[in-house]
């Protein structure tokens, strides 16, 4: 199953990448076209990214129920065997100002819930990077990712949204903030970054459902900001804050963010 869902992932990315291509060169993904599913607008950007996955997903049958961003729920086939959680294009306002950092995130779970998912795939839109995870491990253009080995808090690199406060920004060695939930747990998954960390109430299941598992199959730890397992739903509505680091930083950086 997994070789044909990987087989699915490469060409979706492949007819996205030629579409957003297109409108990023020529500015022209910008416009308002209604408002999304989780209550954002779509813009002409995401709209077309997600009518060209929709459009391949069914044209392949594939037994899923789609919670997307912009379109909501959508099940392919009546029987579904797996719930793909979708953000057709993640860092859509990066993809806008053409920063090269903006991505499709896709998870695939045999349930409704965060926890049950088995396949990842993040493809980075304009750096042509991809970036894969199931639970035996996870890869970046087929090479095997692995998490860092810091493990001082004063040392650590850390993309951190504070939420109310930003509290550990001042016992962290360096912060930097990207724009695009999925692609930077790609960079903790591959050890460039120590941590990312998310406070605010505000990412949705499908920003960082693949990310997730990026990051837990590259040997990472990943929870919500208590230090609980993410054992969200997968749903439209659904907001998340995570914690996702390498093993030996997470409990301090959990301690850390929840000190008095
Ligand atoms: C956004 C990106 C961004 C995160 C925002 C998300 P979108 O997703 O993941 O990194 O900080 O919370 O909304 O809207 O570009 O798909
Ligand atoms: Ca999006």
């Amino acid at each position: 199953m997994i070789k044909e869902l990987l087989r699915i992932a490469r060409e979706i990315s492949h007819f996205v990448k030629y579409e957003v291509d297109y409108l990023v060169e020529r500015n022209e993904g910008e416009a308002v076209v209604r408002m999304g599913a989780d209550g954002t607008p779509t813009r002409k950007i995401d709209m077309i990214a997600e009518e060209v996955i929709l459009d391949i997903l069914y044209e392949k049958d594939l037994p899923v129920k789609v919670i997307s961003e912009e379109a909501g729920e959508v099940p392919i086939s009546d029987d579904y065997e797996y719930v793909l959680a979708l953000d057709p294009i993640d860092g859509t306002f990066n993809s806008l100002r053409n920063i090269p950092f903006y991505s499709i995130s896709m998870a695939f779970s045999t349930s409704n819930s965060m926890k049950d998912i088995f396949f990842g795939y993040i493809f980075d839109l304009s750096g042509e990077n991809e970036y894969y995870a199931t639970r035996e491990g996870a890869f970046k253009n087929g090479r095997p990712l692995k998490v860092s080995r810091e493990r001082e808090l004063s040392r650590a690199n850390v993309i951190y949204y504070g939420g109310d406060d930003w509290k550990i920004v001042d016992r962290i060695k360096r912060t930097r903030l990207l724009g695009c939930a999925s692609l930077e747990l790609c960079l903790v998954a591959e050890g460039k970054m120590d941590a990312f960390v998310d406070c605010r109430n505000s990412l949705r299941v499908f920003d960082v459902a693949a990310g997730i598992l990026m990051v837990s199959s590259a040997g990472g730890k990943v929870s919500k900001e208590k230090g609980q397992e993410v054992d969200n739903g997968i749903s439209i509505g659904e907001r998340i804050n995570i914690v996702a680091s390498n093993e030996l930083l997470h409990d301090s950086l959990v301690e850390a963010l929840n000190e008095g």
